[in-house]
């Protein structure tokens, strides 16, 4: 392996740092390599295995002002680029402009989530207003560009998916209202090359929705008329509709009108799901009701004939309790717990005709961080990629690939003392079969304190990794993450097959 350090960030957080998400597994970098040629440890990379792998993670150079929550933290892409059997590695730090002030101030200047935004030194982004857009929780490609996002809504940071040149916020022409911004998840359709947004805010209509075309012009954008304001994370699109949402888990309004934000779930309060057609207008919207939950992501959405169905993950418990034994990080722990939420995958299917929404559980097992193969995104699926968690933490331990038809599940458990990413799926270069496939995923191993990248074969993940390649220096844990093969990172093209 050839690995060069091109930047170094100073050293400013405390030496003896013990906060649970700025150490072990989740210790942040302060490195940005360039690496080729990397080391393959084990196995051979398939040469039919052509893309990029992008992750976003959760990366804080400076400490926090009050206390600091993991998804706060600055945003640092990593790239891995296979093509012809090799690999190359870069990782960079998103140039936010929230983390050019800071790095600039020497110090932090916004509060996080888990302090009032009326501590920040200046206004910044976000639902909640005042907060520090860090661009870190998603990451996705759309026309050859790699757009980066943060859930609380911001910017649209740009990268060249490759070499993670950075290019500046995206406003799709000032279209985009910079005061709404956009959230995490926007939905890219590879199949027609449009990018689906929504974004959210504690001001009426409190939600609004677009598409940009396979051109790059956001040309259609509708408010999404809420009761209040919402805390919605994800949305979802089938070929033929958008689905947004309104969830019963939101600041509560009487808090909120003196000026405090504290989430909490209205068990009594129904689920909803507002379907719009792709590029309908806002009266066309209709609103499905459901049973009570909240869904940090969903898995897919597809059409069938009248009905229209949508794939999550039901939480059956969104909010942790508060315990007479709590230590200092204890809800901030369980509040990001995966297995704490107890979210499991889930059907409704809306049925158009009547305006009714049925319901079912698709598997028992509590997993989240969903991966449908992108060409099937929007159209019937049959597999998806997904991860179980490290009990109490939010730290992926294995690797589930699940059947919607319930046949066929696989997994793979990582050693204790190693952790994957999101786990997208890669499909073979040429192949379009749902299965012709391999799974990439970044893994963090305490062990042995370095990091790989391990590839997986779609059709038997059980097997374990068919490959194993070495990163020049171990990587933090981190959120979400997107897979680009190289054919759609043509110039002109967009991702239109
Ligand atoms: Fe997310």
């Amino acid at each position: 392996m050839k690995a060069t350090v091109v930047r170094e960030y100073p050293a400013l957080l405390p030496e003896d740092d013990d906060h649970p998400y700025r150490t072990g597994a989740w210790r942040p970098q302060r490195r940005e390599w360039d690496a080729s040629d990397l080391t393959v440890l084990e196995g051979e990379i398939p040469r039919d295995l052509n893309g990029v792998y992008l992750r976003n993670t959760e990366n804080p150079l400076l400490p926090a002002l009050g206390r600091y929550h993991p998804f706060d933290g600055d945003g640092m892409l990593h790239a891995i680029t296979f093509e012809d059997g090799r690999a190359s590695y870069r990782n960079r730090m998103v140039q936010t402009s929230g983390l050019a002030a800071e790095l600039e101030a020497g110090a932090p200047l916004w509060a996080g989530i888990l302090e009032s935004p009326q501590k920040s030194q200046r206004d910044g982004h976000g639902a909640r207003t005042r907060m520090k857009d860090a661009s870190s929780t998603d990451v996705i490609v759309h026309r050859g560009e790699a757009l980066s996002t943060f859930y609380q809504c911001g910017e649209c940071y740009r990268s060249d998916p490759r070499t993670l040149e950075q290019r500046g916020p995206q406003s799709w022409g000032g279209r985009l209202p910079s005061e709404w911004g956009i959230s995490a998840h926007p939905k890219l359709d590879e199949n027609t090359g449009e990018l689906l947004i929504f974004n959210y805010s504690k001001k009426a209509p409190f939600m609004n929705y677009g598409v940009v075309s396979a051109s790059g012009e956001l040309d259609h954008y509708v408010p999404i008329e809420l009761p209040g304001p919402r805390l919605p994370h994800d949305m979802a699109f089938s070929e033929r509709f958008a689905i947004l949402n309104d969830l019963p888990l939101f600041w509560d309004p009487a808090l909120l009108a003196k000026g405090a934000h504290r989430a909490r779930f209205y068990q009594d309060i129904p689920s909803r799901f507002g379907v719009i057609p792709r590029r309908g207008r806002a009266e066309e919207l209709r609103w499905f009701e459901a049973s009570p939950t909240y869904v940090l992501h969903w898995i897919n959405a597809f059409d069938d004939g009248d009905s229209l169905v949508l794939d999550g993950y039901f939480q059956h418990k969104p909010m942790p309790e508060h315990r007479p034994d709590d230590g200092p990080w204890s809800v901030m722990h369980r509040s990001i717990s995966i297995r704490d939420f107890q979210s499991r995958p889930h059907r409704w299917r809306f049925d158009l005709r009547t305006g009714r929404c049925t319901e079912e559980q698709l598997d028992e097992e509590f997993t989240e961080f969903p991966m449908v193969h992108g060409r099937y995104v929007g159209k019937r699926h049959r597999y998806f990629v997904t991860m179980t968690n490290e009990p109490g933490w939010f730290l992926f331990n294995g690797l589930v690939r699940m059947d919607a038809e319930g046949t066929n599940k696989q997994r793979w458990q990582f050693a204790r003392g190693v952790y994957a990413s999101e786990s997208p799926i890669a499909p073979k270069t040429g192949k379009t079969d749902e299965l012709d496939a391999y799974v990439v995923t970044f893994v963090t191993d305490m062990n042995a304190d370095r990091s790989e990248c391990q590839i997986f074969d779609l059709a038997a993940i059980d097997r374990g990794p068919i490959a194993r390649v070495l990163l020049p220096e171990r990587i933090s844990s981190g959120t979400h993450s997107t897979w680009v093969p190289l054919e759609d990172l043509s110039p002109a093209g967009g991702p239109v097959p």
